[in-house]
């Protein structure tokens, strides 16, 4: 790897706060924040409109022959393109969500991502956001971070995002998903959510969103 750039990877639970947070991170440090959690939708979006059943493992990785996603960054603000379309709003339902978590199961599909992963990171300074990349994508990362807060607050957190959106949903509703993510997220058999053993925890349970870019930041800071 170019010795010059830098690649900070936060890992972490969905609702932790990695993408509000780590954007706010990267803005600061003038990298460029990658949400890697957005091509997995991606992928699920394309199987929802083909009508496939997201849990039908070998139908999805039928769907990667003719699928194309692509990252694109607009004065530091990503968007994901499917087939050219940008689908930065349909990605973000409750049901793409589930989608991406069950796609993202699909080997081929980990194995179709990771090049455009890694070669992001390769020519950039970025704060990548997602499961496995401490562990996997990015093994040698310079800062690995794992973000992690407990299930209520979480959920909590994702709940209010989504009402302000303006979905209807009940927050009964938002923790049994994130809890089901969580669970299939960390017992796949491929690249299962961990923190990477030379990485950091942060527990942002206790901590406002000031608080919480302080002490990546912090980190970052301890390990450069
Ligand atoms: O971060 P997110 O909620 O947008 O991620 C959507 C799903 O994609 C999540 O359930 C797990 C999966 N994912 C993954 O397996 N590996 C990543 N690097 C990022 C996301």
């Amino acid at each position: 790897m170019n010795n010059e750039i830098i690649n900070v990877a936060i890992d972490g639970p969905a609702g932790a706060g990695k993408s509000t947070v780590a954007k706010a991170v990267a803005a600061r440090l003038g990298f460029i924040y990658v949400d890697t959690g957005a091509l997995y939708r991606a992928i699920g979006v394309n199987a929802l409109r083909k009508g496939i059943a997201t849990s039908d493992k070998p139908a999805v990785a039928a769907t990667l022959g003719d699928v194309k996603v692509e990252l694109a960054f607009e004065n530091g603000v990503q968007k994901v393109l499917l087939n050219g379309e940008d689908v930065s709003a349909e990605i973000r339902t409750p049901s793409a969500s589930m989608a991406a978590s069950d796609v993202s199961a699909v080997p081929e599909v980990r194995a179709f991502l990771f090049d455009l992963q890694r070669n992001i990171a390769k020519e950039n300074n970025c704060l990548m956001d997602g499961r496995d990349i401490g562990t996997v994508v990015l093994p040698d990362a310079k800062v690995k971070i794992f973000l992690t807060a407990s299930p209520e607050i979480r959920a909590g957190r994702r709940y209010k995002e989504l009402i302000e959106k303006g979905s209807q949903v009940e927050f009964k509703d938002v923790l049994e998903d994130l809890i089901k993510r969580d669970y299939n997220d960390s017992h796949r058999e491929i690249a299962p959510l961990k923190p990477a053993e030379d990485g950091m925890i942060i527990d942002t349970s206790e901590l406002d969103f000031e608080g919480s870019v302080n002490a990546i930041i912090n980190a970052i800071k301890e390990k450069m």
